[in-house]
């Protein structure tokens, strides 16, 4: 099946009902035969093969997305304007792809917010189906860090939606038509965010057609390190895709009109795998570089694959030295030989090319890739330059939450279960219900959380970043320091975070970054409360 962006405009008539199928109506998808649960272990995963002629790696320039102009600014605040649109743009030589975007681009614009000062998006859809807009890792009030059920309704439609909305079984949905405006405070210190779509049961799709930029976060602190900057501070967002002999993207949908049964065909319910690895949207493109460090914003956004990267020259593996995580820089960099990046996870890192000579190559391997995937990316070294960017060895200064500190230890399992009659991924045996939280933190205390997998699960939290305190019981993975939102477990893996939500009292949730499996339920919600005031 293809993917069509080009679409007309569906009925807009989205009962109620088909707003809330991961709860209570995969069942009758279930009982349909239309959704089974492979078993096959990570290493067999089937992916999608493309049908069109693809490029040689290593042949296209890479890009970087544009950074979005503000539409105005005023003492305090920049203020942005997307409209996420349907458009073609072409991706393989030769080929156009419909697209969903920001903008009408993929990956979408980039906004670029200073840590002092508040950012307003207004987002118009254009698209043919409701939308969400998440700023993943974003510190933000409930009412704009995009719940699934916060629809933004495509211009000119949605009003019988909306009111079938009011007083059914999400009467705490904010929903809006056309347009609507996003605020993210000031005061998170500086990081690489994302934002991408986040609609209840749609998200995989949605994301796969396009919808997912950078948001970075500057601050003056970051500024004054002397890290790389300029053309050498390089965001890259990596993206497995399909496509299709007409050069369109192939996603196995149940309903490919994203309207009414949420989910992928049988035995894509692991996770859905391209065969062509997309950096910043081209395919394993080439980028020339001088013999300098660069600064590397690495960013997962692939539905399900996980990449283990390694930097190759001539055989030997070139460091990477990561400067930061999902929240933000570490407090010292490290040296580390390969990555492992889940899908939600970044990586602040620099790699170091002074050593190289004119004419090397360094090339970007896939340790976790077989065939076409486990290539990523190769920098060119073009030009001897004089670098005077720097790492210093300390970076910042962070609180470390301490585990005898914590009032509440919190257990959630990520599983396969029952999901409304039929097996489903789940958290504590609960499929996806926006109307019960499955926890509910007082702001301003810290918490254990303890999260354990059958198979491989991302994990994600809303509203605050965490900190990793074990892996299965031991010290946790260098490259788990610092604060993070998104942690990666692997089969039967457990770990324990240190958690401590503030500010904004509201329902977040919590979720698999797997966006098959948060689609077929494996998302929760947390309602965080205000604490006494001290
Ligand atoms: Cu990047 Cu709740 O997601
Ligand atoms: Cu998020
Ligand atoms: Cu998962």
């Amino acid at each position: 099946m293809s993917v069509d962006g080009s679409a007309k405009p569906l009925n807009p008539k989205l009962s109620r009902r088909t707003l809330f199928r991961a709860a209570a109506a995969l069942g009758v998808a279930g009982a349909a035969g239309a959704w089974q649960l492979s078993v096959d272990s990570p290493a067999d995963r089937l992916h999608l093969t493309s049908r069109a002629r693809l490029p040689e790696p290593f042949t296209l320039p890479l890009t970087v997305p544009p950074v979005l102009a503000p539409e105005r600014r005023d003492d305090t605040t920049d203020y942005y304007r997307l409209v996420q649109r349907a458009s073609n743009i072409t991706v393989l030589p030769g080929y156009s792809t419909p697209i969903w975007g920001y903008n009408g681009i993929f990956p979408g614009p980039t906004i670029v917010s200073n840590r002092a000062r508040r950012t307003v998006v207004t987002h118009r859809n254009e698209l043919p189906v409701p939308v969400v807009v998440h700023l993943h890792g974003g510190h933000v009030p409930e009412e704009s860090d995009g719940y699934p059920t916060d629809l933004l309704y495509p211009v000119g439609g949605g009003h019988d939606e909306m009111s079938d909305m009011m007083g059914g079984p999400d009467p705490a949905a904010h929903t809006m038509i056309g347009e609507r405006d996003y605020t993210y405070p000031a005061g998170q210190p500086a990081a690489a965010l994302w934002y991408h779509d986040h609609r209840m049961d749609f998200t995989g799709p949605a994301v796969w057609r396009g919808l997912a930029g950078f948001h970075l976060v500057v601050d003056d602190a970051e500024q004054r390190l002397g890290l790389p900057g300029g053309a050498r501070d390089i965001p890259l967002m990596l993206a497995d895709r399909a496509f299709d002999e007409n050069g369109a993207f192939t996603y196995p949908a149940i309903d490919s009109t994203m309207t009414h049964t949420p989910g992928v065909t049988g035995k894509f319910g692991r996770g859905v795998l391209g065969d062509v690895v997309l950096v910043n949207g081209v395919p394993w493109p080439a980028h020339r570089v001088d013999t300098a460090r660069y600064r590397l914003r690495l960013l997962n956004g692939s539905n399900a694959r996980v990449y283990r990267l390694r930097f190759d020259r001539r055989g030997g593996s070139l460091p990477i030295v990561q400067i930061g995580s999902d929240g933000g820089l570490l407090a010292r960099p490290q040296e580390l030989t390969e990555l492992t990046i889940a899908p939600g996870e970044r990586y602040d890192v620099v790699v170091d090319f002074s050593e190289c000579a004119v004419g090397d190559q360094v090339t970007v391997y896939n340790d976790l890739g077989a065939g076409t995937t486990t290539r990523v990316l190769r920098f060119d070294i073009a030009e001897r330059v004089r670098d005077s960017a720097v790492v210093p060895d300390r970076l910042t200064d962070f609180e470390t939450l301490d585990r005898r500190a914590a009032v509440t230890t919190r257990r959630f399992a990520f599983r396969q279960g029952d999901a409304g009659g039929m097996r489903g991924w789940v958290i504590n045996g609960r499929a996806y219900d926006p109307r019960t939280p499955i926890a509910r933190p007082t702001l301003g205390q810290v918490e254990v959380w303890q999260l354990s997998t059958d198979l491989d699960h991302p994990i994600h939290l809303h509203l605050n970043q965490f900190q990793v305190l074990t892996r299965d019981g031991r010290a946790p993975r260098a490259a788990d320091g610092g604060w993070k939102d998104t942690l990666y477990l692997p089969a039967t893996g457990m770990a324990e975070i240190a958690v401590r939500f503030t500010d904004y009292a509201g329902r977040f949730v919590l979720h698999c970054h797997n966006l098959e499996h948060e689609d077929m339920a494996m998302m929760a919600t947390f309602g965080t409360v205000a604490g006494i005031a001290t």
